[in-house]
């Protein structure tokens, strides 16, 4: 996928993608292996960077050259300051964030083997979610895409609503990692529904084609897509049948740390372009494939 170039102001791709979820801080070491339990390891190398879902799929979808903006809440904490750094690095927008006064940022603690570049994370998190008054506050001009986190499912809810009711074109997708309690009020209203295998496996189903069958029963997305990890990824269009898109495999997995992100900025970005549901699905793939193969979220070597 190459950026867009096209950046006159009334040009698709010259709106931007709405990103509404979290932002977190990762503290990332680089262990040889994952350590068995009560072991005692010591780290190759050692990260301190900007993470979580949306915050990431955003920094994938600035570098594909598309306007980004950010909303959720932050902390009051110098990691809240490395965070709007670094989107602010990303040229991601972020006047919408909520700064939570004497709030704490989420922190993932991440094991990232270098044996095989799986990624094990403990995530601590004590820091209220975005509401939907505080979305309500948000302008949705020059938006052409929200993407939404699947979580708080009650405020979720009403944010989609209010896109919905308010800009009725603008299409909107949630991501669908976790199973958590009301996420099924998340699936009237988007155009777009990216779960995860976990998501897959959490409902019950063992097979990607299955778990696509039932949840496009239960929404009415025009598009199911569920990535499953080195098998790839499978979208199912509604009136159509499910297709199956095969993984790029990198010559080495280094750092799955945020592919699932990649992916969903691969299909975000394909469809916001104009790329039909199969196009779209395959690029996320390769982006998702690629980045596997390099660490960080970095898509390209500087020149
Ligand atoms: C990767 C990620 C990390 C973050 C965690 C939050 O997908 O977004 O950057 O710490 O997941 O669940």
């Amino acid at each position: 996928m190459t950026p867009d170039s096209d950046n006159r102001p009334d040009h698709p791709s010259a709106r931007c993608v709405l990103g509404v979820g979290i932002a977190t801080l990762d503290l990332i070491n680089e262990v040889a292996v994952y350590p068995r339990e009560d072991e005692e390891v010591r780290a190759l190398t050692q990260r301190r960077v900007r993470g979580g879902n949306v915050a990431n799929s955003l920094v994938i979808l600035s570098q594909l050259g598309r306007p980004c903006r950010w909303v959720g809440t932050l902390g009051d904490d110098p990691a809240a300051d490395l965070i709007l750094a670094d989107l602010a690095r990303h040229g991601i927008e972020t006047r919408d964030a909520v700064r939570v006064p004497g709030g704490t940022t989420p922190t993932s603690y991440v094991a990232l083997s270098r044996a095989n570049g799986t990624r094990t994370i403990v995530h601590f998190r004590d820091l209220p979610e975005l509401d939907a008054d505080a979305f309500d506050q948000v302008d949705l001009k020059d938006v052409a895409w929200v993407h939404f986190e699947g979580r708080n499912p009650p405020e979720t809810r009403r944010m989609i609503q209010r896109v919905r009711s308010e800009a009725p074109e603008l299409p909107v997708s949630v991501e669908l990692e976790k199973r958590r309690p009301g996420i099924e009020w998340l699936m009237d209203g988007p155009r777009v529904l990216l779960a995860s295998r976990g998501f897959a496996l959490a409902s019950g189903c063992r097979r990607a084609g299955a778990f696509l069958e039932d949840l496009a029963r239960c929404t009415d997305a025009e598009l199911c897509v569920v990535a499953w990890g080195a098998q790839g990824a499978s979208y199912l269009a509604r009136g159509g049948r499910v297709q199956a898109v095969p993984a790029f495999r990198p010559e080495t997995v280094v750092d799955t740390l945020g592919a699932g992100d990649v992916f969903n900025a691969g299909v975000v970005q394909g469809l916001a372009s104009g790329l039909t549901a199969d196009g779209a699905v395959r690029e996320a793939v390769r982006l998702a494939g690629l980045k596997c193969g390099r660490p960080g979220l970095t898509l390209e070597d500087d020149p």
